[in-house]
């Protein structure tokens, strides 16, 4: 009974006594660059959808008419452009020095063009811990957050008064 014990204890603690090991031995990386650590992908891409869950499938309660998608280019120019890109423009270096990057939302990339709109939503309202992608549930209204994310939705087919707004440097 006492070698079992022991066993589990062991078992416990080694783990623990390497992870620690690894991390004040400078093994863990904090500077942006550099590759993820085994899993980290993976594992974080888990967490989220497990946290997202059933309100991916929640509906827009705004249509995505040309008032909505207009309102939403102002959003998306004022609120998140810096880190994922402005219409025809490269990179910024903020978004260049960041980890994870900021995937670029605007065409010609695909950006979230074939989420659900409620994903995207919650990604707005909530952020996304310990990426740098900001939660805007306590600073824009939820109107806003509906029209970027629509915005974002319909990235690839914009009217022409939105396109102007977001070719705006
Ligand atoms: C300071 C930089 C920053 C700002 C500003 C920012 N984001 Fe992000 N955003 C990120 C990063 C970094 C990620 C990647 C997170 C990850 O890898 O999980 C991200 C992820 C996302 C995603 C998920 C993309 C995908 O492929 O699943 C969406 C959607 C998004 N942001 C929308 C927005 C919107 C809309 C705004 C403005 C209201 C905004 N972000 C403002 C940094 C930013």
């Amino acid at each position: 009974m006492k070698k079992i014990l022991f066993g589990v204890v062991v078992g416990i603690c080694l783990p623990l006594l390497a992870g620690y090991l690894f991390v004040v031995s400078g093994g863990m990386p904090v500077a942006t660059k550099g590759p993820p650590l085994p899993l980290e992908k993976f594992l974080a891409h888990k967490a989220l959808a497990a946290a997202i869950g059933t309100e991916a499938s929640k509906p827009s309660p705004l249509p995505a008419d040309e008032p909505n998608l207009l309102a939403g280019a102002h959003v998306y120019q004022a609120q998140c452009a810096v880190c994922h890109g402005h219409l025809g423009q490269t990179e910024s270096a903020i978004a260049a020095g960041m980890f994870p990057h900021p995937p670029q939302l605007l065409p010609p990339k695909k950006g979230v063009t074939d989420d659900d709109v409620g994903e995207t939503y919650w990604k707005v309202k909530n952020g996304i811990r310990l990426t740098g992608m900001p939660g805007y549930g306590s600073c824009l209204s939820d109107n806003e957050m509906w029209q970027v994310s629509l915005l974002l939705l319909h990235a690839d087919k914009l009217p022409d008064s939105a396109v102007a707004v977001l070719r705006k440097p």
